[in-house]
This record gives C-alpha cells, sequence and structure tokens, in this order.
C-alpha cells in the first residue's frame, strides 16, 4: 500500500462500525447502492474496542477508510451508567483512532451537537467553544479529543437529531404517540436541525471518496438539517406529512410545552442549531433538507 510515484492506489474499502444502528444501516443501503467495497461490523461482528479482531479485518480486507457509526446514544440512561457511555464513546474513539494512524488510513467519526451549552443565539460553527450539559456530551467530546490526539488523518463529524426508517428515533416515536392519543404535549423551547442519518451517510461517504483522492482536510465538520427548529415543530411537521400521506389517520392535538414541564435526567441544550456551511464549502455536500427526508422516510416504513 505505498504512495510512491506511479504506484497503483488501493481501491477504496470503507470499514463501517455500528452497521446495526440508524446510520450504520443507512450507510449499508448507500454503499450497495453505489458499488463500494465494504465491510460492515456489528456490535455482535467486534466491539469497537476489540483492537485484535479489528486489526485483522483492517489487514484482511485492506482497508482504505474507518467510518465509525458506532457509539452509547442513551442519552438519559448514560446519566446513570456513565462508565459504559465512555467505554463505547471515548475508550472505543481512542481505540480506532490508534488503529488508523497504525495503519495509516482515516478515521471518519460522528459526533454530536451535545458537545454544546446551547447558550448561543446563532448557528453554532466548528471553532465555538464546547461546554457539555451531561454525561452523553461530555463523552463524545471526550471521544473527539482522543481521536484529535491519536488519528493522523480524521473527519469528526457532528450531527443533531438524527432520523430515519431505522431503530428508535423521535419521528417513529411521534407517529407511534399520536396513533395511540388525541393530545400529546412536545416541548417547544428547545431548538435544533433535524438530520437524515440517509443524507449523513451520503456525506460521510463522498467525505470518504474525497479523502480517498487525496484530498485529505482533517477536522471538525458540523452536518445536520438545512433548517432550525423546535421539537414541537419537527412534531407538526411529522404530522402533517403523515397524514397527507394517508399513514396517520388523525392529527392529535399538540401542546407546545416548556422544557421544565418534562423533565428528564440529562440536561439538553436549549439551542444547539448547526451550521453545516464549512463542510458544504470544502466538500460540497448538501446540508440535509429534512422536511424531504421526512416524506422519504415515511414512504420506506411499514408500521
Ligand atoms: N441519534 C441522534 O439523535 C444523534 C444525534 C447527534 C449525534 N449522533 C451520533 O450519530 C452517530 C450514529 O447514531 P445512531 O443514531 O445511528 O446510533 P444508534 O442507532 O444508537 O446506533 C449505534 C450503534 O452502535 C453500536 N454499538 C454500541 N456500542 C458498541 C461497541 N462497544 N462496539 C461496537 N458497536 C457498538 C450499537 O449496537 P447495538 O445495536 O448492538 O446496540 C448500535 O448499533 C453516533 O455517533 C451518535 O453519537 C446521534
Amino acid at each position: 500500500m505505498s504512495g510512491g510515484q506511479g504506484a497503483t492506489k488501493a481501491a477504496m474499502h470503507l470499514l463501517v462500525t455500528g452497521a446495526n444502528g440508524q446510520l450504520g444501516q443507512c450507510l449499508a443501503d448507500r454503499l450497495k447502492a453505489q458499488g463500494i467495497s465494504h465491510t460492515l461490523l456489528s456490535r455482535g461482528d467486534a466491539d469497537i474496542n476489540d483492537t485484535v479482531v479489528l486489526e485483522k479485518i483492517i489487514a484482511d480486507k485492506e482497508v482504505t477508510a474507518i467510518i465509525n457509526a458506532a457509539a452509547y446514544t442513551a442519552v438519559d440512561k448514560a446519566e446513570s451508567e456513565p462508565e459504559l457511555a465512555q467505554r463505547v464513546n471515548v475508550d472505543g474513539a481512542a481505540a480506532l483512532a490508534k488503529l488508523s494512524a497504525r495503519f495509516d488510513i482515516p478515521l471518519l467519526h460522528v459526533s454530536t451537537d451535545y458537545v454544546f451549552d446551547g447558550n448561543k443565539q446563532t448557528p453554532y460553527v466548528e471553532v465555538d467553544s464546547i461546554g457539555p450539559t451531561g454525561v452523553y456530551g461530555q463523552t463524545k467530546l471526550d471521544g473527539e479529543l482522543a481521536i484529535q490526539r491519536h488519528a493522523s488523518k480524521y473527519i469528526i463529524m457532528r450531527t443533531a437529531w438524527v432520523f430515519s426508517e431505522y431503530g428508535n428515533n423521535f419521528l417513529k416515536t411521534m407517529l407511534r404517540l399520536a396513533r395511540e392519543r388525541d393530545t400529546l404535549g412536545v416541548v417547544a423551547d428547545q431548538v435544533g436541525c433535524p438530520t437524515y442519518a440517509g443524507d449523513i451517510a451520503v456525506a460521510l461517504i463522498t467525505v470518504a471518496d474525497q479523502m480517498h483522492n487525496g484530498e485529505a482536510r482533517s477536522g471538525i465538520y458540523h452536518y445536520a438539517g438545512d433548517e432550525a427548529v423546535s421539537w414541537h415543530g419537527f412534531a407538526m411537521e411529522i404530522f402533517e406529512q403523515a397524514h397527507q400521506l394517508g399513514r396517520l389517520a388523525n392529527i392529535p392535538s399538540v401542546n407546545a410545552i416548556a422544557t421544565e414541564a418534562y423533565p428528564t435526567p440529562a440536561k439538553r441544550p436549549a439551542y444547539s442549531v448547526l451550521s453545516s456551511d464549512k463542510i458544504v464549502a470544502d466538500y460540497g455536500v448538501v446540508a440535509s433538507d429534512w422536511r424531504l427526508a421526512i416524506t422519504a422516510v415515511i414512504a420506506k416504513m411499514t408500521e
């Protein structure tokens, strides 16, 4: 795999961890559709801390980049099991970063808007100061720092409010509740950018491809939805679209509630709007059109 002049560059082969998660499954769909050579690893195949197993896979498959879609994502539960969150989000990220450095291949890692405290009132850019308000956000931030310390080529893609046709997410929870109840209360004083996991997958593949072609620009990037909205506004859009598409018989009455009225173990940032301008400029990707993505996700859902 030497890169001397005239040497043939190895074909791109992506290793995807967290293959059974929302993002992992969206990555799998798009890699297959685009005919890109890849290896998918679920937690059952290999824990991201299992360096010995991963090292063998990277060598055997001639992996050219790692995409880490594995994470501990239970924001509230993390408050009561911080060691577990730390093990996946910090130790696991560090283990992958060290492997990527050992094989001299890029690591594409996904982080979160919850590294910010939410006190800003204009979209967060990559150089804004961080200040997580809970264990999950803290472990994701520590994971970013571990990658910056141990990897030589890396992209840390911070995203937010992820939804898809897979796994558990806000869109699916809202549709289930809307079918069970006539009235719902949804938080209206937290504002963010919903992001379709399928669009994150496309952005990651685009970046991986450009890095493979020698355009390696390591660093932190924000990639999220193209429009800010509250959870309440997001829910209303989901209900209206599901109703129009014939997937929701009746739109429930939705009360806009304050965060105080819906206490959770982990404190969330009130404002976590991410600006995707830098990644759009550097890599030519398009910010996630989450309204359009809601239509696509509802169409793909079977229940
Ligand atoms: N969901 C959001 O709203 C959101 C918002 C901002 C950022 N993000 C970030 O986006 C990324 C993708 O999130 P997602 O929503 O796709 O998460 P997800 O659906 O919870 O998937 C995470 C996957 O990681 C796997 N995993 C957990 N621990 C592991 C370990 N030790 N070794 C190997 N695999 C392990 C899980 O395996 P099991 O299936 O066996 O549990 C799961 O399949 C994460 O980095 C997350 O922090 C998510």
